[in-house]
């Protein structure tokens, strides 16, 4: 396979996720049955895949748009974002449901949650399929796929400078490849 070779271990099959996120779509079906739809925002690069799956297993209205985010400095997350492409749509009043592909410090996630919140939705909640466990951090996500260990992730939509995001699966990146 493309880029396996780059890949130290496999931290999440393809089984894994594909069930995972089978579990996050019935779960966020039942919570959200009584809204008239949901707008579904997939922040973009890293979310498309995640999005695709999730989506189309989702049993209740949703429309889906799109968010282009970058952080500041290549391959480790600076601290700071900014909005490469901007929604399409107004989400007021709207019942919004931002995917993200991973939390690692946490900036992004919450960079995007102050900037919704200030744009008069309905509600606000957040679905991220890993999260990094760093020690101290309390990052409130709604729906969370997996809990995975501080090491840079490929695959699923995840890259390195670009590349590796068609993985199947989720893999750790070899540490001599971004140490
Ligand atoms: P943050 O540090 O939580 O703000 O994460 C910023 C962004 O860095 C994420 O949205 C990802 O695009 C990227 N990122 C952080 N850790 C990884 C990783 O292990 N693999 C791929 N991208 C990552
Ligand atoms: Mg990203």
């Amino acid at each position: 396979m493309i880029g396996a070779d780059e890949v130290s271990r496999v931290l999440v099959a393809k089984e894994s996720i594909d069930s995972r996120v089978t579990e996050l779509a019935d779960q966020i079906s039942r919570d959200y049955q009584e809204v008239e739809r949901v707008l579904v925002v997939s922040i973009l690069r890293g979310a498309f895949i995640f999005t695709a799956d999730l989506t189309r297993r989702l049993a209740i209205p949703h429309i889906v748009d799109f968010m282009a985010v970058t952080s500041y400095g290549k391959s480790t997350s600076s601290g700071e974002v900014r909005i490469v492409s901007d929604l399409r749509e107004s989400i007021e009043d709207e019942h919004v449901l931002i995917i993200e592909d991973i939390v690692d410090s946490g900036n992004t996630i919450g960079y995007l949650r102050r900037i919704f919140d200030g744009r008069n939705p309905a509600s606000v909640k957040t679905c991220v399929m890993v999260v990094k466990q760093r020690p101290g951090m309390d990052m409130s996500v709604d729906y969370v796929g997996f809990e995975i260990p501080d090491v840079w992730v490929v695959g699923y939509g995840l890259d390195y400078e670009d590349r590796l995001r068609t993985l199947p699966y989720i893999g750790e990146l070899r540490q001599d490849i971004y140490k």
